[in-house]
């Protein structure tokens, strides 16, 4: 069961006058950021009640996330939902027969995560992450 919005992903194309606007104008503040190697960016995860906005940069001009702002621009590129079981989630959406970009969970920022394929999830890139600590 899919229990809350973990995050939203906005992509930008410099973490820091990104954040000027959410902590100047929205009242955010950054609780964490990391260099996230395998998607090519740097993130920074800010909080808003019990979600998160998760600000990306690419640092890999050749990662997926690189050529989606050279693309689309600066914005939304994915929601992200939590479960309790990544496992069972994604074999849900295999069964179901949605492509997938994950065929396993991997590490990710928000715990073990793991991407479906934005072909199948009406234009979306959606992301489900089971939280570790
Ligand atoms: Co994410």
């Amino acid at each position: 069961m899919l229990k809350r919005i973990h995050h939203v992903g906005i992509v930008v194309r410099n973490l820091d006058e990104a954040y000027r606007f959410y902590r100047d104008a929205l009242g955010l503040h950054v609780h964490k950021t990391a260099e996230v190697r395998d998607q090519g960016v740097k993130a920074a995860l800010l909080r808003v009640g019990h979600s998160e906005i998760e600000l990306l940069e690419p640092i890999d001009p050749r990662g997926t996330v690189a050529r989606f702002l050279e693309k689309r621009g600066e914005g939304m590129h994915h929601i992200c939902f939590e479960t309790d079981d990544v496992e069972r989630e994604l074999a849900a959406a295999r069964a179901k027969g949605i492509p997938l970009i994950d065929e396993k969970p991997r590490r990710g920022l928000a715990g073990r995560i793991c991407f479906l394929h934005p072909k199948g999830t009406a234009g979306v890139l959606v992301e489900y992450a089971q939280p570790v600590d």
